[in-house]
């Protein structure tokens, strides 16, 4: 029914005119969870101040539930027209401005969905401001938006008691208008829950900005934690008592100032913004070489032997991603891979053409049909390879637990299983200290910030998640007391690590 009565308003309402009064619809899902936790009690009273197409009516009337009085308004003539058609004399719907209509009783509860548009955009924005100031005495700012009026609004007119159960655009968490929200939100009451819609794309997919539940209870002083919930899926909306909160926020340790956003993150760091910069400050990521026949292209030994390919026409190169099993990479061990005879050589075909044995491994590509590859069919000539200097620093592209970031002191170049970095003119004298960033316990923690996670633990890094991701300003690299560098590179070579004091030094780029 409920999709039937929006398909039939859409077919004769603009999507614009549906923009100018913030008209999203709620899920059914969603409804259906809102209403359950808000009359566990069976309110006598209840008010709904934004009910577009009814959602929560239908709800309450599929669950059976009665009421003494249930109030709603709708500003938009046209949407009210549709509504009052479909509901009747069921329900009295206000044709009115909920924002400019302050002679309402108390409720024992309210659900709604608000409308969401930037205040700014409001027509009787001053007029609002005013009522606002007399009958709350908050003065709203004009950066905030309708949505957060309207929650003002309700909580003012919930009963001592009452329960409110709101959707929300949650953006009022991290911005400054937000304030007067939070601060409103502790004063009047308990928060029992901020439901963050993780799936809000499919959920809300006209609004752009993340949306959540909150359910609240209008009560004297309280010392309630708040709790933080993250949904993916509407599925796991049953009762609110079936889901575990991310976190729950002591009373004490949240303050209406704060952002609060950042309790809705499963690993949550702060970090201290005024020391850090973004990577591509002192140099760049690039992915490794895609040749487009890794098994054709790369040798080993005796591969090049069997071939008879020239010493000069092969390359070094890291060719998988288990060749580097520590971080410091020498020219040492990459003497150790090529006796062991690991496949470490890319074949420079192009600049050896001449060579009468390149010539023939040229012609056996062609017998193979490497030359019609995705990759090899769009290159002139097809063995061309795309050009790399040896980076100084490599990154691997997938990790779990964890990234893997090596130091290669070797002139290795390497294929697509690690990332390239190389310093640019700023960049070079900070190279170590950036390598001893990355291996530090802050340095694996910021980075995760970037870090792109797909399923079943495993985690992703492209170039430029890595080269806009946050390291240390060469301010605070150059206000570091001597770090013993030759020391630090002694540590790890022999745990893997950097010291524990420097490690400490690092800890203080968090909070
Ligand atoms: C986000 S929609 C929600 C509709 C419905 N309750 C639901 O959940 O599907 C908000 C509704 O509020 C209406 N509206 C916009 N501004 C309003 C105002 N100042 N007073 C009352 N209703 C308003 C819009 O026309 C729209 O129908």
């Amino acid at each position: 029914m409920e999709n039937s009565l929006f398909s039939a308003y859409s077919n004769v309402t603009s999507l614009e005119h549906r923009k100018k009064f913030g008209q999203f619809f709620t899920p059914k899902a969603i409804a259906k969870f809102m209403i359950d936790w808000l009359l566990i009690d069976r309110s006598d009273s209840c008010l709904d101040p934004a009910f577009g197409l009814g959602v929560f009516a239908e709800e309450l009337d599929a669950s059976n539930y009665n009421f003494a009085s249930f109030k709603t308004y709708e500003l938009d003539s046209h949407i009210f027209d549709f509504s009052k058609n479909y509901f009747g004399e069921k329900i009295t719907i206000h044709n009115k401005d909920y924002l400019l209509n302050w002679d309402n009783p108390k409720f024992d509860s309210i659900i709604c969905n608000p409308p969401y548009m930037k205040f700014q955009n409001f027509q009787s924005k001053e007029e609002v401001i005013e009522v606002f100031e007399e009958n709350l005495g908050i003065r709203l700012s004009g950066y905030t938006n309708t949505a957060s009026a309207f929650l003002l609004k309700s909580i003012e007119e919930l009963k001592d008691g009452g329960k409110l159960a709101y959707i929300m655009p949650f953006e009022f968490m991290n911005a400054g208008y937000g304030q007067i929200v939070k601060e409103f939100l502790l004063e009047q009451g308990t928060i029992n829950a901020l439901i963050k819609i993780d799936c809000e794309k499919d959920t809300f997919s006209e609004v752009v900005t993340s949306v959540g539940i909150i359910f609240f209870t209008k009560q004297n002083k309280s010392t309630h934690d708040i709790p933080f919930y993250v949904i993916t899926s509407l599925s796991q909306l049953t009762k609110l008592d079936d889901l575990t909160p991310i976190r729950s926020v002591s009373r004490n340790d949240i303050k209406p100032k704060d952002k609060w956003a950042k309790h809705f993150e499963l690993n949550q760091i702060t970090i201290n913004s005024k020391w850090l910069c973004q990577l591509n400050y002192y140099g760049s990521f690039s992915r490794g070489i895609a040749t487009g026949a890794n098994e054709y292209f790369s040798a080993n030994q005796t591969k090049a032997k069997k071939f008879k390919l020239p010493e000069g026409a092969l390359i070094p190169c890291i060719t998988k991603s288990n060749q580097l099993k520590t971080s410091i990479f020498s020219s040492e061990k990459l003497e150790k891979l090529i006796l062991s005879d690991a496949t470490i050589y890319l074949v420079n075909l192009e600049e050896n053409s001449d060579c009468p044995a390149i010539k023939s491994y040229i012609k056996l590509g062609e017998e193979r049909e490497v030359h019609k590859r995705y990759l090899t069919k769009m290159r002139s000539p097809w063995y061309k390879l795309e050009k790399r200097k040896p980076a100084e620093l490599l990154f691997g592209v997938f990790s779990r637990d964890g990234y893997k970031v090596v130091r290669n002191f070797t002139n290795s170049i390497n294929l697509t299983c690690y990332h390239g970095f190389n310093t640019n003119m700023f960049g070079a004298k900070y190279l170590d200290l950036l390598f001893f960033y990355f291996l530090s316990g802050a340095g694996k923690k910021i980075l995760t910030i970037n870090m792109r996670k797909y399923g079943d633990g495993l985690d992703k890094f492209e170039p430029n998640d890595l080269n806009n991701s946050f390291v240390p300003s060469s301010g605070w690299f150059d206000s570091l007391k001597e770090v013993d560098i030759a020391y630090e590179y002694s540590q790890i070579r022999k745990n893997g690590k950097i010291s524990e004091k420097l490690n400490c030094v690092f800890d203080s780029l968090l909070h």
